[in-house]
């Protein structure tokens, strides 16, 4: 009999920013088979349109259908933001969204009155943080600041240099100046640029939704029988340029061979 649970989990983002959820999910899900696609050809995913965002998603969610996937993992805010409500009934496998599946969890945080969303220009004009967390809890006061460069810092690999450290920097002291409680990195970008946020904010201050979103992932695999019972493969792609996926992505998923360049 032929094991369904062995076709691949299949994660995609415009980069390296989904790596951020993948390598937690693979921590908590070690015997699945994956599949990563990287738009780098079309990142950033943050400054296109919704006809784009739609299409690119679309085109992306096909090839995760040739290549037989279970589930479909939306390890980016912006597509979760803007293309999930279009999508999310067009294909047989399963689609987590990473907005819509953690704004649940954030919202039951203890202690929280106001939070400041750190997002992408798109997700923060989508107001998709704000409207999830409100659904779940309207006490909580939500802020929305876009970031416009921090995805290319993250992709250019200029994470410590001087104009980069000033321009998270800036962004920072407009959140603060909201004196949220909590800051959402609300693109998966963001965690990269750890090392550089942590020298202006206290790094408990932030929320990293991957954290959730692996546990939630894994949780509802348990409960809906998706978990396979054995490690075969992972394989990762991207649209345009492979060595500088590779070296961009180092910091959270080293891997030894290239990924392969496929055109959608
Ligand atoms: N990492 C994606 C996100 O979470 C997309 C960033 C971009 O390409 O602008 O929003």
């Amino acid at each position: 009999m032929i094991n369904t649970n062995r076709r691949p989990v299949a994660f995609f983002d415009s980069g390296v920013g989904g790596l951020t959820v993948f390598e937690k999910a693979k921590k908590l899900l070690p015997n699945e088979n994956y599949l990563y696609f990287g738009d780098t050809k079309n990142m950033p995913y943050g400054e296109k349109s919704e006809e784009q965002l739609v299409e690119f998603a679309d085109r992306i969610f096909r090839f995760f259908e040739e290549k037989n996937a279970k589930a479909v993992v939306m390890a980016c805010n912006t597509t979760s933001a803007i293309t999930y409500d279009k999508l999310k009934n067009k294909y047989n496998f399963k689609i987590y969204p990473i907005i819509q599946n953690v704004c649940s969890t954030i919202a039951k945080m203890e202690n929280i009155k106001s939070i400041c969303v750190i997002a992408t220009p798109a997700t923060v004009n989508s107001h998709a943080y704000k409207n999830e967390i409100e659904k779940y809890n309207r006490n909580i006061n939500v802020f929305e600041l876009a970031a416009p460069n921090w995805v290319r810092i993250v992709e250019e690999h200029r994470i410590n240099q001087p104009q980069s450290i000033m321009q998270v920097q800036e962004v920072l002291e407009a959140a603060q100046s909201f004196s949220p409680d909590k800051i959402i990195l609300a693109c998966t970008h963001y965690p990269y640029l750890m090392d550089v946020l942590k020298k202006f904010v206290q790094e408990d201050k932030f929320i990293d939704p991957s954290v959730y979103f692996a546990e939630n992932i894994k949780n509802d695999f348990v409960k809906s029988g998706l978990v396979n019972d054995k490690f075969e493969y992972e394989k990762f792609y991207v649209s345009s340029n492979p060595e500088n996926f590779k070296t961009a992505s180092e910091f959270f998923y080293k891997s030894d061979t290239l990924p392969e360049l496929i055109e959608l």
